[in-house]
């Protein structure tokens, strides 16, 4: 097959132009990066199960009528996408406190928040993704009032069906990252679920022993992190019995 052009590429994807106007190819890589870049490796075969987890994920999301930028898998690593505009943020939803919500405000890892809670992070590297409130969204025009409206809506509709799924499996979903973007069909605008839905950017512990079973492992030198990977892709029912 003739190599698609590359139009960019992140940390631990790459996105090429698509078969047809309005799509784009989404490539999963093995590479792994925590801290903004400042820890890099490389967790063999990653790529390919963050592929089929975020797959099956979306496809439940689609079903219950939240709006994703997902077309269809390709193949082991690749995804076909919606060419969406990336709205600059990262909206993390919380359920359990966790990693910098625990280190920022004093609360043990662990302890199950009265409420989810929702942040919100300016996506910039060079900025380090600052945590910012939807006053700063607002006034700098990330995103517009109308926007953060549907977002928290549909992060919090996401946050109850995930947990659900998640819990049906014996995994506490204690915190995730999710990504939008504005979808354009002549003159209206959607807003859709972009990025992925993976072990890389939620974390996930095992319901009844508190096992990580998400990149916590790699980020804090844990070990069997693809193991990890692999029985969250197998408890979800998309790898076959071992
Ligand atoms: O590090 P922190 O506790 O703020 O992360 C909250 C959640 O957001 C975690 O599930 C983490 O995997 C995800 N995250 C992410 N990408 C980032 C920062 C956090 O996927 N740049």
């Amino acid at each position: 097959m003739a190599r698609r052009r590359q139009l960019y590429e992140g940390k631990a994807k790459i996105l090429f132009e698509g078969p047809e106007p309005g799509t784009l190819v989404q490539y999963f890589k093995d590479d792994a990066t925590a801290g903004n870049g400042a820890k890099k490796g490389i967790i063999t075969g990653k790529g390919v199960l963050n592929n089929r987890i975020s797959e099956h994920l979306m496809l439940r999301l689609h079903e219950i009528g939240v709006p994703t930028h997902f077309v269809r898998r390709l193949n082991m690593r690749e995804q076909l996408i919606r060419e969406v505009e990336i709205i600059p943020l990262e909206v993390v939803v919380r359920n359990v406190a966790a990693g910098s919500l625990s280190k920022r405000l004093g609360i043990p890892e662990g302890t199950r928040l009265p409420r989810s809670i929702l942040e919100y992070y300016y996506k910039n590297d060079s900025l380090n993704d600052p945590m910012v409130a939807e006053e700063h969204i607002t006034a700098f025009g990330w995103a517009s009032t109308a926007d953060m409206d549907d977002i928290v809506a549909l992060a919090l509709r996401i946050n109850d069906f995930l947990t659900g799924l998640f819990l049906g499996v014996g995994i506490t979903l204690v915190d995730f990252k999710l990504e939008f973007g504005r979808l354009w069909e002549n003159e209206d605008m959607r807003l859709v679920l972009a990025d992925e839905i993976s072990p890389d950017n939620c974390r996930l512990w095992d319901a009844k022993t508190s096992e990580k079973m998400d990149k916590d492992r790699f980020r804090r030198d844990m070990g069997r992190v693809e193991e990890a990977y692999q029985e969250v892709a197998r408890r979800l029912g998309i790898l076959p019995e071992a």
